[in-house]
Protein backbone atom coordinates (compact mmCIF):
# COMPACT_ATOMS: atom_id res chain seq x y z
CA UNK A 1 0.00 0.00 0.00
CA UNK A 2 1.84 3.62 -0.97
CA UNK A 3 1.88 6.23 1.47
CA UNK A 4 -0.72 8.85 1.08
CA UNK A 5 1.38 11.52 -1.10
CA UNK A 6 2.90 14.70 0.71
CA UNK A 7 1.80 18.13 0.43
CA UNK A 8 3.78 21.09 -0.25
CA UNK A 9 3.87 24.68 0.83
CA UNK A 10 6.98 27.59 -0.38
CA UNK A 11 10.00 28.63 1.12
CA UNK A 12 11.09 32.32 0.12
CA UNK A 13 8.62 31.86 -3.01
CA UNK A 14 10.23 28.01 -4.02
CA UNK A 15 7.77 25.25 -3.41
CA UNK A 16 9.51 22.36 -1.57
CA UNK A 17 7.42 19.14 0.08
CA UNK A 18 6.25 19.95 3.58
CA UNK A 19 8.15 18.17 5.70
CA UNK A 20 11.40 20.38 4.24
CA UNK A 21 9.33 23.28 4.93
CA UNK A 22 8.87 22.43 8.77
CA UNK A 23 12.40 21.76 9.59
CA UNK A 24 13.52 24.55 7.15
CA UNK A 25 15.44 26.66 10.09
CA UNK A 26 17.90 23.63 10.21
CA UNK A 27 18.65 23.37 6.80
CA UNK A 28 19.39 26.67 6.19
CA UNK A 29 21.74 26.82 9.45
CA UNK A 30 23.24 23.87 8.55
CA UNK A 31 26.87 23.59 9.20
CA UNK A 32 29.20 22.46 6.21
CA UNK A 33 32.80 22.07 6.79
CA UNK A 34 35.79 23.07 4.50
CA UNK A 35 36.06 19.59 3.24
CA UNK A 36 32.88 18.83 2.23
CA UNK A 37 31.70 18.43 -1.73
CA UNK A 38 28.37 19.33 -2.46
CA UNK A 39 26.75 17.90 -5.64
CA UNK A 40 24.22 20.12 -6.95
CA UNK A 41 21.25 19.86 -9.74
CA UNK A 42 17.86 20.75 -10.09
CA UNK A 43 15.77 17.36 -9.62
CA UNK A 44 16.24 14.61 -12.55
CA UNK A 45 19.36 16.74 -14.04
CA UNK A 46 21.97 13.64 -13.72
CA UNK A 47 22.57 13.94 -9.85
CA UNK A 48 22.61 9.75 -9.57
CA UNK A 49 25.13 9.90 -12.53
CA UNK A 50 27.24 12.33 -10.86
CA UNK A 51 27.24 10.78 -7.46
CA UNK A 52 28.68 7.57 -8.90
CA UNK A 53 31.59 9.38 -11.12
CA UNK A 54 32.32 11.11 -8.12
CA UNK A 55 31.99 7.76 -5.59
CA UNK A 56 34.13 5.75 -8.02
CA UNK A 57 36.83 9.07 -8.29
CA UNK A 58 36.91 9.04 -4.57
CA UNK A 59 37.38 4.97 -4.47
CA UNK A 60 40.32 4.99 -7.18
CA UNK A 61 37.81 3.11 -9.22
CA UNK A 62 37.11 0.54 -6.31
CA UNK A 63 33.55 -1.25 -7.39
CA UNK A 64 33.34 -2.84 -4.23
CA UNK A 65 33.86 0.12 -2.43
CA UNK A 66 31.07 1.46 -4.28
CA UNK A 67 28.70 -1.05 -3.44
CA UNK A 68 28.99 -0.16 0.23
CA UNK A 69 25.45 1.05 0.77
CA UNK A 70 22.72 2.69 -1.95
CA UNK A 71 23.21 5.82 -2.98
CA UNK A 72 20.04 7.73 -0.62
CA UNK A 73 22.45 6.62 2.14
CA UNK A 74 26.18 7.14 0.65
CA UNK A 75 25.39 11.31 0.04
CA UNK A 76 23.10 12.57 2.26
CA UNK A 77 20.45 14.52 0.43
CA UNK A 78 20.32 17.79 3.33
CA UNK A 79 16.43 18.89 2.75
CA UNK A 80 15.59 14.97 2.41
CA UNK A 81 13.07 14.01 4.65
CA UNK A 82 10.76 10.88 4.17
CA UNK A 83 9.11 8.17 6.58
CA UNK A 84 11.61 5.52 7.62
CA UNK A 85 14.81 6.85 6.57
CA UNK A 86 17.27 9.17 8.96
CA UNK A 87 16.52 12.87 7.55
CA UNK A 88 19.95 13.78 4.92
CA UNK A 89 20.77 16.49 7.62
CA UNK A 90 20.47 13.51 10.63
CA UNK A 91 23.13 11.61 8.29
CA UNK A 92 25.22 14.30 7.16
CA UNK A 93 25.58 15.04 10.49
CA UNK A 94 26.49 11.19 11.70
CA UNK A 95 29.02 11.41 8.31
CA UNK A 96 32.87 11.27 9.18
CA UNK A 97 34.62 13.76 6.53
CA UNK A 98 35.87 13.97 4.26
CA UNK A 99 31.14 14.10 3.06
CA UNK A 100 30.31 14.28 -0.79
CA UNK A 101 26.39 15.94 0.02
CA UNK A 102 23.58 16.45 -2.11
CA UNK A 103 21.29 19.02 -2.77
CA UNK A 104 18.98 20.43 -5.17
CA UNK A 105 18.43 23.71 -3.70
CA UNK A 106 18.66 26.85 -5.82
CA UNK A 107 21.42 28.90 -5.26
CA UNK A 108 19.41 31.44 -3.09
CA UNK A 109 18.29 29.23 -0.90
CA UNK A 110 21.46 27.45 -0.21
CA UNK A 111 22.87 27.00 3.43
CA UNK A 112 25.24 29.93 3.38
CA UNK A 113 27.70 28.35 5.05
CA UNK A 114 28.66 25.72 1.87
CA UNK A 115 30.03 28.95 0.32
CA UNK A 116 31.42 30.94 3.44
CA UNK A 117 33.38 27.46 4.27
CA UNK A 118 34.82 27.42 0.16
CA UNK A 119 33.48 24.00 -0.17
CA UNK A 120 33.93 22.54 -3.28
CA UNK A 121 30.20 22.23 -5.71
CA UNK A 122 30.03 19.97 -8.87
CA UNK A 123 26.27 21.40 -10.53
CA UNK A 124 25.25 19.02 -13.18
CA UNK A 125 22.10 20.70 -15.91
CA UNK A 126 20.58 19.36 -17.86
CA UNK A 127 18.36 20.23 -21.34
CA UNK A 128 15.12 21.45 -20.06
CA UNK A 129 13.10 19.78 -22.29
CA UNK A 130 14.93 15.92 -21.18
CA UNK A 131 14.21 17.24 -17.47
CA UNK A 132 11.02 18.44 -17.57
CA UNK A 133 10.08 14.61 -18.84
CA UNK A 134 12.18 12.96 -16.73
CA UNK A 135 10.73 14.67 -13.50
CA UNK A 136 7.16 14.09 -14.41
CA UNK A 137 7.61 10.54 -14.60
CA UNK A 138 9.29 10.89 -11.56
CA UNK A 139 6.71 12.52 -9.73
CA UNK A 140 4.25 9.59 -11.09
CA UNK A 141 6.24 7.16 -9.47
CA UNK A 142 7.54 9.14 -6.15
CA UNK A 143 4.97 9.55 -2.89
CA UNK A 144 7.11 11.68 -1.11
CA UNK A 145 6.56 14.69 -4.09
CA UNK A 146 2.80 15.56 -5.16
CA UNK A 147 1.19 14.13 -7.75
CA UNK A 148 2.16 15.73 -11.58
CA UNK A 149 -1.55 15.07 -12.91
CA UNK A 150 -2.12 15.23 -16.49
CA UNK A 151 0.91 15.39 -18.81
CA UNK A 152 -0.70 18.74 -20.05
CA UNK A 153 -1.10 20.26 -16.66
CA UNK A 154 2.64 19.12 -15.62
CA UNK A 155 3.89 20.99 -18.36
CA UNK A 156 2.21 24.38 -17.56
CA UNK A 157 3.21 23.83 -13.71
CA UNK A 158 7.12 23.01 -14.89
CA UNK A 159 7.18 26.46 -17.00
CA UNK A 160 5.65 28.47 -14.39
CA UNK A 161 8.16 26.97 -12.05
CA UNK A 162 5.36 25.59 -9.88
CA UNK A 163 6.79 22.15 -9.00
CA UNK A 164 9.41 21.21 -6.07
CA UNK A 165 12.62 23.26 -5.98
CA UNK A 166 10.97 25.87 -8.39
CA UNK A 167 11.81 27.02 -12.12
CA UNK A 168 14.22 25.04 -14.18
CA UNK A 169 15.06 28.06 -15.72
CA UNK A 170 16.01 30.28 -12.54
CA UNK A 171 18.20 27.29 -10.94
CA UNK A 172 20.49 26.76 -14.16
CA UNK A 173 21.03 30.25 -14.54
CA UNK A 174 21.26 30.66 -10.42
CA UNK A 175 24.34 28.32 -10.48
CA UNK A 176 25.55 29.77 -13.57
CA UNK A 177 25.50 32.95 -12.12
CA UNK A 178 27.81 31.70 -9.22
CA UNK A 179 30.39 29.93 -10.97
CA UNK A 180 32.79 32.18 -11.43
CA UNK A 181 32.42 33.81 -7.48
CA UNK A 182 33.05 30.60 -5.89
CA UNK A 183 34.65 27.16 -6.26
CA UNK A 184 32.01 25.48 -8.97
CA UNK A 185 32.57 22.93 -11.59
CA UNK A 186 29.34 23.59 -14.04
CA UNK A 187 28.58 20.35 -16.46
CA UNK A 188 26.06 18.99 -18.69
CA UNK A 189 23.93 16.06 -18.71
CA UNK A 190 24.66 15.81 -22.45
CA UNK A 191 28.43 16.63 -22.42
CA UNK A 192 28.72 13.48 -20.05
CA UNK A 193 26.96 11.50 -22.71
CA UNK A 194 29.04 12.35 -25.60
CA UNK A 195 32.17 12.34 -24.00
CA UNK A 196 32.47 10.67 -20.70
CA UNK A 197 36.16 10.40 -20.38
CA UNK A 198 36.43 14.15 -21.23
CA UNK A 199 33.99 15.33 -18.50
CA UNK A 200 35.10 12.44 -15.59
CA UNK A 201 38.49 14.04 -16.50
CA UNK A 202 37.09 17.15 -15.08
CA UNK A 203 35.70 16.16 -12.20
CA UNK A 204 38.31 14.39 -11.40
CA UNK A 205 40.92 17.26 -11.64
CA UNK A 206 38.54 19.67 -9.39
CA UNK A 207 38.44 16.78 -6.62
CA UNK A 208 42.05 17.01 -6.78
CA UNK A 209 42.87 13.58 -7.80
CA UNK A 210 44.97 12.13 -10.37
CA UNK A 211 43.84 8.33 -11.93
CA UNK A 212 44.99 6.42 -14.60
CA UNK A 213 43.32 5.53 -17.68
CA UNK A 214 42.43 1.76 -16.41
CA UNK A 215 40.53 3.32 -13.37
CA UNK A 216 38.94 5.90 -15.98
CA UNK A 217 38.01 3.40 -18.35
CA UNK A 218 36.54 1.48 -15.07
CA UNK A 219 34.83 4.32 -14.07
CA UNK A 220 32.74 4.73 -17.20
CA UNK A 221 31.68 1.32 -17.74
CA UNK A 222 30.59 1.45 -14.24
CA UNK A 223 28.41 4.50 -14.23
CA UNK A 224 27.05 3.65 -18.15
CA UNK A 225 23.50 3.77 -17.81
CA UNK A 226 23.07 -0.02 -18.75
CA UNK A 227 25.08 -1.34 -15.59
CA UNK A 228 23.62 1.51 -13.20
CA UNK A 229 20.38 0.01 -13.51
CA UNK A 230 21.30 -3.27 -12.75
CA UNK A 231 23.06 -1.99 -9.81
CA UNK A 232 21.12 -2.16 -6.56
CA UNK A 233 23.22 0.11 -5.02
CA UNK A 234 22.50 2.66 -7.57
CA UNK A 235 18.83 2.20 -9.07
CA UNK A 236 17.19 3.27 -5.56
CA UNK A 237 15.37 -0.28 -5.78
CA UNK A 238 16.32 -0.14 -2.22
CA UNK A 239 13.94 2.92 -1.51
CA UNK A 240 10.82 1.47 0.18
CA UNK A 241 8.19 0.53 -2.28
CA UNK A 242 5.71 3.15 -0.37
CA UNK A 243 7.90 5.70 -1.53
CA UNK A 244 8.98 5.13 -4.73
CA UNK A 245 7.28 2.86 -6.99
CA UNK A 246 9.41 1.63 -9.51
CA UNK A 247 6.37 -0.35 -11.34
CA UNK A 248 5.04 2.88 -12.36
CA UNK A 249 7.93 4.33 -13.91
CA UNK A 250 11.86 3.35 -13.23
CA UNK A 251 14.34 5.88 -11.37
CA UNK A 252 16.42 4.26 -14.19
CA UNK A 253 14.27 5.25 -17.22
CA UNK A 254 16.11 6.00 -20.18
CA UNK A 255 19.02 7.83 -19.85
CA UNK A 256 18.90 9.34 -22.73
CA UNK A 257 19.26 13.20 -24.62
CA UNK A 258 16.22 13.87 -26.58
CA UNK A 259 13.42 11.52 -25.43
CA UNK A 260 11.30 14.78 -25.06
CA UNK A 261 10.24 14.49 -28.56
CA UNK A 262 8.54 11.38 -27.60
CA UNK A 263 5.94 13.90 -25.27
CA UNK A 264 6.15 17.00 -26.58
CA UNK A 265 3.18 18.00 -28.88
CA UNK A 266 4.55 20.61 -31.98
CA UNK A 267 2.44 23.58 -30.35
CA UNK A 268 3.97 22.49 -26.55
CA UNK A 269 6.93 22.52 -28.02
CA UNK A 270 6.50 26.12 -29.95
CA UNK A 271 5.21 27.66 -26.57
CA UNK A 272 7.88 26.02 -24.58
CA UNK A 273 10.44 27.65 -26.92
CA UNK A 274 8.84 30.99 -27.08
CA UNK A 275 8.65 31.14 -23.46
CA UNK A 276 12.36 29.49 -23.04
CA UNK A 277 13.38 32.76 -25.43
CA UNK A 278 11.92 34.96 -22.76
CA UNK A 279 13.21 33.55 -19.84
CA UNK A 280 16.93 32.91 -20.49
CA UNK A 281 17.23 36.42 -22.72
CA UNK A 282 20.71 37.71 -21.51
CA UNK A 283 22.25 34.75 -20.02
CA UNK A 284 25.78 33.52 -21.39
CA UNK A 285 24.66 30.45 -20.35
CA UNK A 286 23.74 28.20 -23.34
CA UNK A 287 22.80 24.39 -23.89
CA UNK A 288 23.84 21.85 -26.79
CA UNK A 289 21.89 23.40 -29.77
CA UNK A 290 21.38 19.75 -31.14
CA UNK A 291 19.13 18.60 -28.74
S1 LIG B 1 17.22 12.74 -8.65
O1 LIG B 1 16.02 12.04 -8.13
O2 LIG B 1 16.96 14.18 -8.84
O3 LIG B 1 18.42 12.50 -7.86
O4 LIG B 1 17.43 12.14 -10.13
P1 LIG B 1 18.72 12.31 -11.02
O5 LIG B 1 19.69 11.27 -10.70
O6 LIG B 1 19.17 13.72 -11.03
O7 LIG B 1 18.13 12.06 -12.47
C1 LIG B 1 17.65 10.83 -12.91
C2 LIG B 1 17.78 10.83 -14.42
O8 LIG B 1 19.16 10.59 -14.76
C3 LIG B 1 19.23 9.39 -15.53
N1 LIG B 1 20.47 8.67 -15.25
C4 LIG B 1 21.43 8.46 -16.18
N2 LIG B 1 21.51 8.84 -17.46
C5 LIG B 1 22.61 8.45 -18.15
N3 LIG B 1 23.59 7.68 -17.63
C6 LIG B 1 23.54 7.27 -16.34
N4 LIG B 1 24.50 6.52 -15.84
C7 LIG B 1 22.42 7.67 -15.56
N5 LIG B 1 22.03 7.44 -14.27
C8 LIG B 1 20.86 8.07 -14.11
C9 LIG B 1 17.98 8.61 -15.11
O9 LIG B 1 17.70 7.58 -16.01
C10 LIG B 1 16.96 9.73 -15.09
O10 LIG B 1 16.66 10.22 -16.40
P2 LIG B 1 15.46 9.68 -17.31
O11 LIG B 1 15.45 10.60 -18.50
O12 LIG B 1 14.21 9.80 -16.53
O13 LIG B 1 15.81 8.29 -17.68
Amino acid sequence: KRNERIDVDYIKGILQPTPTCAIWDEIWNFQAKPDDLLISTYPKAGTTWTQEIVDMIENDGNIEKCKRAPTHLRFPFIEWIVPSIPSGLAQANAMPSPRTLKTHLPIQLLPPSFLEKGCKIIYMARNAKDNLVSYYHFQKMNAALPDPGTWEEYFEDFLEGKVCWGSWHDHVKGWWDAKDKYPILYLFYEDMKKSPKCEIRKIMEFMGKNLDEDALDKIIYHTSFDIMKKNPMANYTSVPGEIMDHSVSPFMRKGSVGDWKSYFTVAQNERFDKDYKKKMMGTTLTFCSSV
